[in-house]
């Protein structure tokens, strides 16, 4: 168990944490959030799904430029590039992938799953020799774990997943590397608990703080809409055991995913929730909440980079107990974007 180093009573130091799974988008979206998540977090893993999706290396190089380009000059903020798997993905990219330096992983969005995923993976026997040269390359396969068959219920499509796709993906690749992304089930911290070769998840903090409920609360609201979509509590309870237990295969990914206002408030509204700015904090209140503020650091800060093969960050951050108010929107671009919880009071802030 590692624990963090307490300074006054009512101050956590920790180890500036990582960003496991991220949206920046790109254009003018991208130049409104990445200040955020680079106040709070030393690297993320940015999630390829622009349109068109960054499909090879090149587009991962020039999207980093962007990204770079986007940022507070003094920033510090190193961005892991990752590449959109397709039904095409010629297996000499991933090679090209893991000479760049630049890329880290490679994103399986099974096509139809969620936002922009329509150029996702068809079937992934498709795609069997270019998850061979990743296993081989030792580039992680970051998953979005939902089968798209419309048969399956909504809230099963994590937990029929495992089953049809993720079982047999990891007998035939006992050694590639694999990130259960965004968990939303008791299932899949079973899976992940036991599963045999190098597997870790990621959870977000909107499905450790929040059940179904909060998608219906006084009506229908649409910020709390994000996919996988969030499940029952007994699931809820399941992630957050597994999230605050110190066990390395678990990690913070926030998955924040920021849409302008009116194409959520909308009659087909988007999909994702906007987490970036506040993210440290909303994690730091479920563990709080669950008095497990000695695991923080291990989620934040420490497994995820262990499981990745990389450095944890040399700098640290500071949280106090200290009430304030998440803004109602944020500027993004012309329009503005609603962060979770908006309006709230969160216990904990980042000084
Ligand atoms: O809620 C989500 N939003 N889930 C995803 O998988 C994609 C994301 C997005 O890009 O908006
Ligand atoms: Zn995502």
């Amino acid at each position: 168990m590692t624990s963090t180093t307490t300074i006054p009573a009512h101050h956590i130091e920790i180890t500036r944490p990582d960003d496991w799974h991220l949206h920046l988008r790109d254009g003018d979206a991208l130049k409104a959030v990445a200040a955020h998540s680079a106040a709070q977090f030393g690297r993320a893993m940015i999630m390829p799904n622009l349109r068109p999706p960054v499909v090879t290396t090149g587009q991962a190089v020039e999207y980093r430029q962007r990204i770079l380009a986007a940022l507070p000059a003094t920033s510090e903020f190193v961005p892991l590039m990752t590449l959109y798997l397709t039904d095409h993905t010629p297996p000499d990219e991933i090679r090209r992938a893991r000479e760049s330096g630049i890329v880290f992983g490679v994103k399986l969005y099974p096509a139809g799953a969620t936002t922009h995923s329509d150029a996702g993976v068809t079937d992934l026997a498709k795609c069997m020799k270019t998850l061979e040269a990743m296993q081989h390359h030792g580039l992680p396969l970051l998953m979005h774990g939902e089968v798209t068959d419309p048969a399956v219920d909504i809230f099963d499509r994590e937990a029929v997943f495992i089953d049809r796709v993720l079982r047999p993906l990891r007998k035939s690749l006992p050694a590639l590397k694999i990130v259960f992304e965004h968990i939303t089930t008791k299932e899949a911290v079973q899976y992940v608990k036991e599963a045999e070769g190098e597997t870790g998840a990621t959870i977000t903090a909107h499905h450790l703080l929040f059940n179904r409920n909060a998608l219906f609360t006084g009506g229908l609201c649409p910020h709390y809409y994000c996919l996988p979509v969030l499940k029952r509590e007994e699931n809820r309870q399941a992630l957050v055991k597994a999230a605050i237990s110190g066990n390395p295969r678990f990690f913070a990914g926030t998955d924040s995913a920021p849409h302008a206002r009116g194409l959520k408030e909308n009659a087909c509204g988007c999909a994702g929730c906007y987490t970036a700015l506040h993210a440290v904090e909303l994690y730091a209140k479920v563990f709080d909440d669950n008095q497990a503020l000695p695991n923080l650091e291990a989620f934040l800060s420490l497994n995820g980079a262990a499981f990745h093969g990389l450095p944890h960050n040399s700098g640290k951050i500071t949280l106090a107990r200290q009430d304030w108010h998440i803004p109602e929107a944020l500027p993004f671009g012309e329009e503005s974007v609603v962060p979770l919880m908006a309006g709230e009071t969160l216990p904990w802030r980042k000084v």
